[in-house]
């Protein structure tokens, strides 16, 4: 059962597509007080599990940190760090009382989950306007899929996204990408994307293509096609101040570009320099920016990824006039080179906490200043100097800055249905809200070549899928600092089980294509176990898409009596026949899991072959070397198996072996991988393990 609590006057996101009825007086929950902005409190067992937030820092059990919804530009996943790319307000607390609660509220919103109090969570915001949605449910899986059901159908992406590809920021000409592509086909190693970062743009304007580099765009993109390659450009939020660009002459002549408060329109300074950001919470202008993909849909292209949309801002021109006056007067002041101020009592702004350190020291006078220049990005005070124009009102962008990235890729999934309904497109953006769901998937953003944000991606996984984000991945590699073989091995054994799978890399690093490193068979084996399995795990992820369930969930939903199982953070289960232990540790030979039944533990060797060993429910070490993919399949299943292929439409799908338990069987979902045709039962056919 859902009931929808209604405070003050909310935003409507859209972010739920049902009617949900009216609670009577207030949530059975917790308290909630409006006196002060919003907050509500509920004080916790101690062995109460908090899970959602979606793409959030940290475990799988949300207690014990303090989180904060405000979709964040930033590179540094610190274990410090509360804000991400993401929104998603949705969490269901497990245990002495079980409850789901979304915050539909599209500003900063804090999640106190044991933090300040160890046995209390309380949510908070600035103003008392949202809706909150209160579930209750059989249990936290049930509570699941019953949000999901509200927040209506997630993104389905066309079947060759379920094929691995390769980006890096940094590759500019048609050489750099032909490089890749026979990096990958001439070593035999299967790919179906190539990845355009920003320096396809000319100037890196939106919707053009650099000039030199691609005078016969779309020649290239049918040369690559042919080849079974497809190119996914990025597109960016911010719209290059510039002349004569069409885009722009546009967006100024018709008012959709976000404005400051005296109409005129608002500057941010991101790759291009200058740029006006699309009002794409204005569904005029949100229907604009969408067609124009059409430039690039017109000349073959078939998928995007959209960036940069939190909106990251770099500095803007008020900004920098504050930081010259800051400047002007730490200069002019007489005693700033001979160091003896002191007596001014500076203070230092320490990390994105906003706690600060206050000290009395001569030279500390510059802190301020370096403060100020650390606070040009993404400042609070640019996002408070924006307006966007919805149903006619204006309403400031602090007040819907989680709405930003969702509208984006709202604006191009809108558009792919008015330019082939028929088709399906490939899209994910890097900012989102709980709504944006519908329209594509997401990505991590710029996670570092770390071990430990292997574990981090991992973790996020399921708490992303009951958010309604089923088509996702990390940057396989790491996408800051650089990648070492194992590294990129361990993790694209990872990503072989995510629906993107996608090896990112930032310029400046080490490059980390499969074919940089020596034994390329290894590369070819791991990334080829993952189109062997493409029949299974598309079919698990439109089942989970179709029926509002997840694709990967933590065992404590398939094994909610195993208190051990309901502890695990470093394994999940993938639809209903899998668990999947990756190895996130360097110089390990395998790892400790636990098995809550007996299972099959399968291992992808090397030499094409699969080991298949049963053991019984508990605690095993097992063994799976750098060049070896595991998962364990639950008792009394199966699942399909294809020959690998170079790219996802050379897949034998006719021909499938079982793998698993003798007389299982397995429905699998198949269908053309491109229209829309979901509904149909001849989708569905039935497999036998023998
Ligand atoms: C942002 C993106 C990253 C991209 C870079 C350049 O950092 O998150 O993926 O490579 O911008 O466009």
């Amino acid at each position: 059962m859902i009931q929808k609590y209604v405070y003050g006057k909310p935003f409507s996101t859209e972010a739920v597509v049902t009617e949900v009825p009216a609670g009577e007086g207030t949530p059975a929950y917790g308290k909630v007080d409006t006196e002060k902005g919003f907050c509500f409190t509920y004080i916790m067992e101690e062995t109460d599990i908090v899970y959602g937030l979606g793409e959030a820092n940290r475990g799988l059990n949300k207690r014990g940190y303090c989180y904060i919804s405000d979709c964040t530009d930033d590179p540094n996943h610190t274990e410090d760090k509360r804000s991400l790319y993401g929104a998603h307000n949705f969490i269901v607390v497990s245990g002495r009382e079980t409850f789901g609660l979304f915050f539909d509220y599209p500003s900063a919103m804090t999640f106190d989950i044991g933090y300040t109090r160890m046995d209390t969570l309380q949510v908070s915001c600035a103003d008392a306007d949202l809706n909150l949605f209160v579930i209750e449910g059989d249990s936290p899986y049930d509570i699941v899929k019953q949000f999901r059901k509200i927040i209506g159908r997630s993104y389905i992406p066309p079947k060759y996204a379920f094929g691995f590809g390769q980006s890096r920021w940094g590759y500019k000409t048609k050489e750099d990408f032909r490089k890749v592509a026979d990096g990958y086909r001439e070593n035999k190693i299967p790919l179906d994307m190539v990845y355009m970062d920003i320096d396809y743009m000319q100037d890196f304007k939106d919707f053009t293509l650099h000039e030199e580099n691609f005078p016969d765009f779309a020649e290239f993109v049918r040369e690559m096609k042919d080849r079974n390659l497809r190119l996914i450009p990025i597109i960016d939020a911010g719209v290059k101040v510039e002349d004569g660009y069409d885009v722009y002459e546009e967006g100024v002549k018709n008012r959709y570009f976000c404005q400051r408060g005296d109409g005129s329109d608002f500057v941010a300074a991101v790759w291009p320099g200058n740029t006006h950001f699309p009002d794409v919470l204005n569904a005029e202008a949100r229907a604009w920016f969408g067609d124009k993909y059409r430039v690039l849909t017109d000349q073959g292209i078939e998928g995007f990824w959209n960036d940069m949309n939190e909106p990251a801002i770099f500095y803007s021109p008020e900004g920098i006039d504050e930081l010259k006056g800051m400047l002007k007067q730490f200069l002019e002041n007489e005693n700033y080179n001979s160091g003896i101020n002191a007596g001014t009592l500076a203070v230092a702004p320490t990390s994105d906490t906003n706690d600060s350190a206050e000290t009395e020291s001569a030279g500390a006078s510059i802190w301020p200043l370096m403060g100020k220049i650390n606070a040009l990005a993404n400042s609070k005070e640019d996002y408070r100097r924006f307006y966007h124009t919805v149903n006619g009102e204006r309403i400031r962008h602090d007040k819907v800055h989680n709405l930003f990235g969702y509208n984006m890729t709202r604006a191009a999934g809108e558009a792919f249905e008015r330019i082939d309904p028929e088709k399906r497109f490939l899209m994910f953006s890097r900012s989102s809200y709980i709504g944006m769901h519908r329209y594509g998937g997401i990505w991590m953003g710029d996670n570092k070549s770390w071990w430990s944000h292997i574990l981090l991606n991992l973790k996020m996984l399921p708490s992303l899928n009951m958010c309604g984000f089923l088509y996702t991945g990390a940057d396989l590699g790491g996408f800051g600092a650089d990648a070492t073989r194992d590294l990129l091995l361990r993790w694209l054994a990872l990503g072989v089980f995510t629906p993107l799978m996608r090896d990112h890399a930032a310029a400046g690093t080490r490059d980390q294509e499969c074919y940089q490193f020596e034994n390329l068979d290894d590369f070819r084996h791991v990334v080829g176990v993952r189109y062997r399995l493409i029949p299974y795990l598309y079919s698990e992820y439109m089942k989970a898409a179709l029926n509002d369930d997840l694709y990967f969930k933590p065992l404590a939903f398939a094994y909610p009596e195993d208190s051990m199982a309901v502890q695990v953070e470093d394994q999940m289960m993938l639809g209903n026949e899998v668990m999947i232990a990756p190895v996130y540790t360097q110089n390990a030979r395998g790892r400790y899991v636990y098995l809550p039944e007996e299972m099959k533990f399968v291992k992808f060797l090397p030499d094409g072959s699969v080991s298949e060993e049963t053991l019984p429910k508990g605690h095993h070490y097992v063994e799976i070397a750098l060049n070896e993919v595991p998962l364990f399949i639950r008792s009394g299943k199966c699942i399909p198996l294809a020959e690998s292929a170079e790219y996802v439409e050379a897949l034998d799908t006719k021909h499938l072996t079982m793998l698993g338990y003798p007389g299982a069987e397995y429905t699998l979902y198949e269908d053309d991988g491109i229209g829309k045709d979901y509904e149909n039962k001849e989708n569905y056919r039935t497999l036998k393990c023998c």
